[in-house]
C-alpha cells in the first residue's frame, strides 16, 4: 500500500519547531512518510503559535491558504489549537483534526480515521503531565537540533499567555535526555539547543539544570551545547561559571529583560529590578569577559510612559545586547494584564518599536565591527546564494552568522575563519583552517 505522506509546517517558537519535529517522528514511525511540498500531502499539519495576536493571524491566513490543497485533509496543533479548539472549525471550515498541546500521540490515529471516513476530530485535554522526545532523529541538512527539556511555565508573566496553553512546568528525565542527545550524535548531529520556557525551572529529582548540563557535558560526545531560554530571575554565577570552564558550551545567554522601567517590570511580574538586571550581566560579563547577551523586549504595554520607555532605551545602551527581539504589547485573552486597558496608542507602540529598533541595530553593528580582525571557528549548516555568489553559511559560538566562500566544505564542518567584513549586519568570513 503506497504510504500516506504528510507536510508540516511551524509558526512560533523553538519548542514548537521541536514540537513538529516529535509529530513528523511519530508519523514516520507509524508508517506515514513527510514531504515538504503540500500538493504532495495527504495531510498538511500546521503547528501554530498564539503569543500574540499577529501569531495568530498569520497562522489563519496560512490555513485559509492551505485549503486549497483539496487532496489533503488540514490539521492544526499547538498553541492556538489549544485556546480555540473547536471554535477553529468555523473560523477554517476545511480543517478536520483541532490538536492541543499535550495530545500529540493521539494524532496519528486520527489522521488515518479523518482520511477514511471524513470525520473531524477536536483533541484537547487540560492538566495534563506529558512531555514528548523524538521517536528517531530524521535526517535532513542542518547539523543543529532542538532539544526540549521542559514543557510548560511556571511564572505566569502578567502579559504571557504561554502558561495557560503548555500548563505548568515538567521535566524530561536526564536519562531520556542523554539518550536522545546520543541519537542525535548518531546521525551526525554537532550543536545541541535545550530547550524550555525558563531552562533554569527544570528539575528531575535532584537533578537542576546546571547538573543537566554537567551530565551533557560527561556523558555525550556532543560538540556544541546551547540553550534557551534562561530568566534573569532564576540565572546564577554557576551557571556563567560552566559556560566559562567548558568550551563546548557556547558563551551566548538569552536573557529577557521585557523592560528597562521598574514600574512596568513590577506590572509584568518579572521578579526582578532593571539595577538587577544589569547587575546580572556585569557579574556575567566578569566571569565570561565575551559572553554574548541576547534579549527581549516589549514597547507599549499597559501605562508605560514616554519616560519609563526612556529607560528602556537606557538599559539597551547600558547592555551590549547582540541582538534583541523586539514586540509591540499585544492584550491576550485570560492573562493578568488584560484586566488592565491597552492604554499606548498603536502609533505610539509602532513609533517606539522603530526608535528601539534603530537603537538596537547600531549596538550590532558596533558589537560586529569589534569581531573584525579576530579568529573564530563556525559550524556550516548550509549555502546561500548572494547575487552573483554562492556562499557557505554557519554561526560562530557567540550565535552571529557568518559567510564564507569555499570549496570541498559540507554541511556540519567546523572551519576556523578570520573575520573580515560586514554585510547587512552579516560577518563575511575568509577560511583559515579545517577541524
Ligand atoms: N519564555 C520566554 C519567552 C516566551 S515568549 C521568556 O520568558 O522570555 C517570547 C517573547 O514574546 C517574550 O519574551 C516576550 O518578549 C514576548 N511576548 C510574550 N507575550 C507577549 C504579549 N502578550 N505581547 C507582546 N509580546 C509578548
Ligand atoms: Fe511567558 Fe514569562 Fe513563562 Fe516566558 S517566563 S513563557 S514570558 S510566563
Ligand atoms: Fe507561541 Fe506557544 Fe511558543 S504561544 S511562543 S508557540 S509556547
Amino acid at each position: 500500500m503506497k504510504k500516506l505522506s504528510a507536510h508540516l509546517e511551524s509558526f512560533g517558537c523553538q519548542m514548537n519547531a521541536y514540537d513538529t519535529e516529535v509529530i513528523a517522528s511519530m508519523l514516520e514511525e507509524e508508517g506515514f512518510r513527510t514531504c515538504n511540498n503540500p500538493r504532495d500531502a495527504d495531510v498538511i499539519i500546521v503547528n501554530t503559535c498564539s503569543v500574540r495576536k499577529h501569531a495568530e493571524d498569520r497562522a489563519i491566513g496560512r490555513l485559509h491558504e492551505l485549503s486549497r490543497h483539496r487532496d489533503a485533509i488540514l490539521v492544526v496543533c499547538g498553541c492556538m489549537a489549544q485556546r480555540m479548539a473547536a471554535n477553529l472549525f468555523s473560523l477554517v471550515p476545511t480543517l478536520r483534526i483541532v490538536s492541543g498541546t499535550t495530545s500529540y500521540d493521539g494524532l496519528p490515529d486520527a489522521i488515518r480515521e479523518s482520511i477514511k471516513t471524513g470525520k473531524r476530530f477536536c483533541l484537547i485535554e487540560h492538566d495534563s503531565e506529558v512531555t514528548y522526545s523524538l521517536k528517531h532523529v530524521r535526517r535532513h541538512g542542518s547539523p543543529s537540533r532542538y532539544l526540549s527539556v521542559t514543557r510548560g511555565c511556571d511564572n505566569y508573566c502578567s502579559y504571557c499567555i504561554v502558561p495557560y496553553l503548555r500548563g505548568n512546568v515538567r521535566s524530561k528525565d536526564p536519562d531520556s535526555i542523554i539518550n536522545e542527545i546520543g541519537e542525535m550524535i548518531e546521525s551526525g548531529i554537532k550543536e545541541i539547543t535545550l530547550l524550555g520556557q525558563n531552562v533554569m525551572a527544570y528539575r528531575h529529582g535532584t537533578t537542576g539544570f546546571i547538573a543537566l548540563l554537567e551530565r551533557v557535558l560527561d556523558e555525550t560526545a556532543i560538540e556544541r551545547i546551547r540553550f534557551l531560554t534562561s530568566h534573569p530571575r532564576d540565572v546564577n554565577p554557576a551557571l556563567f561559571r560552566l559556560i566559562a570552564e567548558h568550551e563546548r558550551i557556547c558563551p551566548h545567554i538569552h536573557l529577557p529583560v521585557q523592560s528597562g522601567s521598574n514600574r512596568i517590570l513590577e506590572l509584568m511580574r518579572r521578579g526582578y529590578t532593571r539595577e538587577r538586571y544589569l547587575e546580572i550581566i556585569h557579574g556575567s560579563r566578569l566571569i565570561r569577559p565575551d559572553l554574548a547577551i541576547t534579549t527581549d523586549i516589549i514597547v507599549g504595554f499597559p501605562t508605560e510612559s514616554e519616560s519609563e520607555f526612556k529607560e528602556t532605551l537606557d538599559i539597551v545602551e547600558r547592555s551590549s545586547f547582540d541582538s534583541v527581539f523586539t514586540f509591540k504589547y499585544s492584550p491576550r485573552e485570560g492573562t493578568a494584564a488584560v484586566e488592565m486597558s491597552d492604554d499606548v496608542p498603536l502609533e505610539k507602540k509602532k513609533e517606539r518599536l522603530a526608535v528601539l529598533n534603530g537603537l538596537v541595530g547600531k549596538t550590532r553593528k558596533r558589537i560586529l565591527e569589534e569581531q573584525l580582525g579576530s579568529v573564530t571557528e563556525i559550524l556550516l549548516d548550509g549555502q546561500v546564494q548572494k547575487g552573483e555568489n554562492q556562499f557557505w553559511k554557519g554561526r560562530t559560538p557567540h550565535f552571529r552568522n557568518v559567510l564564507i566562500s569555499g570549496d570541498r566544505l559540507d554541511t556540519g564542518d567546523f572551519v576556523r575563519v578570520r573575520l573580515t567584513d560586514i554585510r547587512n549586519y552579516t560577518l563575511i568570513g575568509e577560511e583559515q583552517a579545517r577541524r
